[in-house]
């Protein structure tokens, strides 16, 4: 029970990422808010948990509209009187949209970019402002393996990912008087429902010749980073980045090739 009596709020957590975090948090004994826009169907998962023992209860939160960003974390302190943990998941992109430094307009760009950075801005704030008088707490973003190597495309999510990074070191360098840390998780390609519906067999099957763990991360492998974040056994971690990714961006740019060429042998360790 590495979470009892924790009060946890995650994020877009009615799915993915998100949902395996919340869980795996209700397990290890928290109480969990998951907030998400798609506010019925985090009612859905909640009851679940619930249904299974576990304490859970869902938010409406829109990134895209700021005022529920503060109002989350409000709604878990007046509930609960504090806030342990906070895990910002929210996140993504359209890859129609976000394209390249020759094609995408400004405001396409910074509403990408305003949209990830405030849903880790303003929630941290409210929420550090809360630890600060109760002992203190963890906070954990999601970012990507997009924001540690540029892509071809997306210029908005590489470089609001990065920012998450970046944003997470300052707010464990300006929190961790008061006892809260914030640290990050930098997923790679993870099987979530989205990624199984929206990315091609084509494109995965190209990300994975680049993944020295040749698969795709399951959620629950995501979330368990998270929750060794979150949990008393990082206690002196702070600032900090994990990337979890099966070595996705820590191989050389040649690894494909290099693994065609030796073929099955380096494959089976033979
Ligand atoms: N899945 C991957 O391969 C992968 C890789 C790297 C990073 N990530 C990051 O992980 C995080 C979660 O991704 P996932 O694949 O688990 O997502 P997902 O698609 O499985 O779930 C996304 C959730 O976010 C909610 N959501 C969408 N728009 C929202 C909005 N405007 N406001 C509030 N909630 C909203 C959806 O309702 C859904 O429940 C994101 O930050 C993403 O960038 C994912």
């Amino acid at each position: 029970m590495r979470m009892k009596d924790k009060v946890v709020l995650v994020t877009a957590a009615a799915n993915g990422i998100g949902l395996a975090t919340a869980t795996v948090c209700a397990k290890e004994g928290a109480t969990v808010y998951l907030a998400d826009r798609a506010f019925e169907l985090a009612e859905e998962r909640a009851a679940d948990l619930v249904s299974q023992g576990y304490r859970a209860h869902a938010l409406y939160f829109n990134a895209l509209e700021k005022e529920t960003h503060t109002a989350i974390v409000n709604d878990v302190i007046k509930n609960e009187g504090k806030i342990d943990g906070l895990v910002n998941v929210y996140g993504g992109t359209t890859p129609g949209k976000d394209k390249t430094i020759f094609e995408e307009s400004y405001e396409t760009f910074i509403g990408f970019v305003d949209a990830h950075l405030a849903s880790v801005f303003l929630t941290s704030q409210a929420a550090v402002r809360s630890m600060a008088g109760t002992g203190g707490g963890s906070i954990v973003n999601i970012a990507s393996v997009s924001g540690v190597a540029p892509d071809l495309t997306s210029i908005a999510y590489g470089t609001s990912k990065a920012a998450v990074m970046y944003l997470t070191k300052q707010i464990a360098v300006q929190a961790a008087r008061a006892n809260i840390r914030c640290n990050s998780v930098a997923p790679g390609m993870t099987a979530t429902q989205t990624v199984k519906k929206f990315v091609t067999p084509e494109f995965q099957e190209f990300f994975l010749r680049h993944t020295p763990i040749k698969r795709l991360a399951a959620p629950d492998e995501i979330a368990a980073a998270v929750l060794y974040f979150l949990s008393d056994e990082s206690a002196f971690t702070t600032g900090q980045n994990l990337t979890v990714s099966g070595g996705f961006s820590l191989a050389q740019p040649t690894f494909a090739d290099m693994m065609a060429m030796t073929g099955s042998q380096l494959v089976e360790g033979e």
